[in-house]
Order: C-alpha cells, then structure tokens, then sequence
C-alpha cells in the first residue's frame, strides 16, 4: 500500500443515517508523493496531465477500488464514459468518486438497491467568496433563506447548497443524459447548524422519469474540515 501518497485510508460513514448496502472510503492524498513507481505498483492508468489532475485521480480510484472490495468482494475498478468524466462502475455497482485539494473519496452501492449516487467534497467558502458567489447559485427561495444568515452562517449555508448540487449532478446526469444548472434545483428543509439531512427539488424537467418537481433525498457532514455531501437515490425495481 502507497502509505506515503494515501493516509488515513478508511472505511467509514461521515452521515447521521446509514444507507443500506453502500460503502464509503476517504483519504487523504499527497501530490508531492506520486511517482512513476507507485504508478506502475497501483496498476491504475492516468490521464496524461498535471501532476495534481493525476494524484487527486489515482487517490478517488484508490479509494473506489477499496469501496468495491468491500462491497462486491472483488477486486475491479470504475472505467469511464468515452469523450466524458461520468464513472462507468461494474455490473451491479453504482457510486461516485470526489476529491477536493488532498482529500479523496468513493462511495459504492449495490445497483439492486440504488439507482444513482452523488458525492461532493468542498472547502468551506470563505465569507467574502460566499457573497461574490451567492447570486450564481442560490436560487430566489434559497436567497431568501440565505438573507437572514449571518456571514458566517451563509459562507457554510453556500458552500453546502453549492456541494449538494454537484452531487445531485452527479447522481442525475448518467441517469438522464442532462445537462442542469444552478438554478434548475433547490436545496429545501437545509439547516446547516442542525439535523445533517436535506431534500432537493428539480426545478427543470430532465426526463420522464425525472420531471420538475421531483425531490431527492441528501446528506451533508464534515470530513477533515470539509463539507462532505451525499444524493442517494434508490432503485425502482
Ligand atoms: C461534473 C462535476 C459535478 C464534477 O465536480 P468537481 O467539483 O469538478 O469535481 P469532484 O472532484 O467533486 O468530482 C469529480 C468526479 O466526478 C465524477 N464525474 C465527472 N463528471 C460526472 C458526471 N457528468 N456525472 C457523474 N459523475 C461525474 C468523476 O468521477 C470525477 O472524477 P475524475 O475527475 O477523477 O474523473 C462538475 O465539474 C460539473 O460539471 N458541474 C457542472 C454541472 C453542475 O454541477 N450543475 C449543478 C446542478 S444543480
């Protein structure tokens, strides 16, 4: 194991409420330790890219290959969609893969029980960032929400509403094959200071199956300082 490039590998569960046959594997990564040896030692294909693209690459896979050992008892990676970053997981897995300066992690699910997955790390936003950010992605309720926050509170109320949006992208856009934006979705029943779960709301419809109005279930917690947000959605069969 690439004990100088990967610490803290580890199985565990960030969110107040367990989701049934999921498992989920941070780490922290350092860039500085990636070299042609432990490339070749992890067996991983990278992009050709620079060195951060590269590690913060090899750490997500690294993670997702221990998610899936865990999960499905082998030994397998995701792949990906040709001319897109959406992660191609192997028959009867699902999942998704994040990582945010050195921090990296996957989640994976038994297909049979979750047809989508989203993950998301974020760094806080600092309070200034937050105000130059807020307009591009809060919708108008949000911004209303958002209003009666002090600065603080509206730095993490954005940096959340702005992670779980990416993770719903995430969960949604192989679902659909749909671009969505922003202002297509809302973070709804959202208190950063309390209970750790939120819904989310299209506001745009993607497909039949996934029309305006259809709201999704979230998570949010911290990991090492960073918000760490979930969309999980189960599977219709
Ligand atoms: C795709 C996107 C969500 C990735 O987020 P990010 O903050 O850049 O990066 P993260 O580290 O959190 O996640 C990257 C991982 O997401 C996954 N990913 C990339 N594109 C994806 C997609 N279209 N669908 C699902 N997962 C995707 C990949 O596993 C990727 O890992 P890789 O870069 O090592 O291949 C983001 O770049 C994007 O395009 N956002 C615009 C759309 C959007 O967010 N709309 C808001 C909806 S309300």
């Amino acid at each position: 194991m690439p004990v100088d490039f990967l610490s803290q590998l580890q199985q565990h569960w960030p969110f107040v409420t367990a989701l049934p046959n999921c498992t989920l594997v941070s780490a922290c990564f350092n860039q500085d330790a990636l070299t042609p040896e432990l490339v070749a030692d992890c067996a991983i294909d990278l992009p050709k890219a620079t060195s951060k693209r590269q590690a913060e690459f090899l750490a997500a896979r690294l993670c997702a290959r221990k998610a899936l050992h865990i999960q499905t008892g082998l030994a397998s990676l995701p792949t990906q969609q040709e001319n897109s970053r959406i992660p191609l997981w192997p028959a009867q897995s699902c999942g998704s893969m994040s990582h945010s300066h050195s921090l990296a992690a996957a989640l994976v699910g038994d297909s049979h029980t979750w047809q989508g997955l989203g993950i998301d790390i974020e760094k806080p936003l600092s309070p200034k960032r937050a105000q130059r950010l807020a307009k591009n992605i809060l919708t108008t309720a949000e911004h209303d929400t958002y209003a009666l926050l002090n600065s603080g509170q509206q730095a993490m109320y954005l940096t959340v509403v702005f992670s779980f949006k990416e993770s719903l992208f995430k969960a949604l856009n192989p679902l659909t094959a749909r671009y969505f934006s922003f202002h297509d979705a809302q973070v709804l029943d959202l208190n950063v200071a309390d209970s750790g779960h939120a819904r989310l709301r299209l506001a745009k419809d993607l497909s039949r199956d996934w029309p305006a109005g259809s709201q999704l279930e979230g998570q949010f917690s911290q990991l090492h300082g960073s918000v760490i947000t979930l969309v999980s959605i189960a599977s219709r069969r």
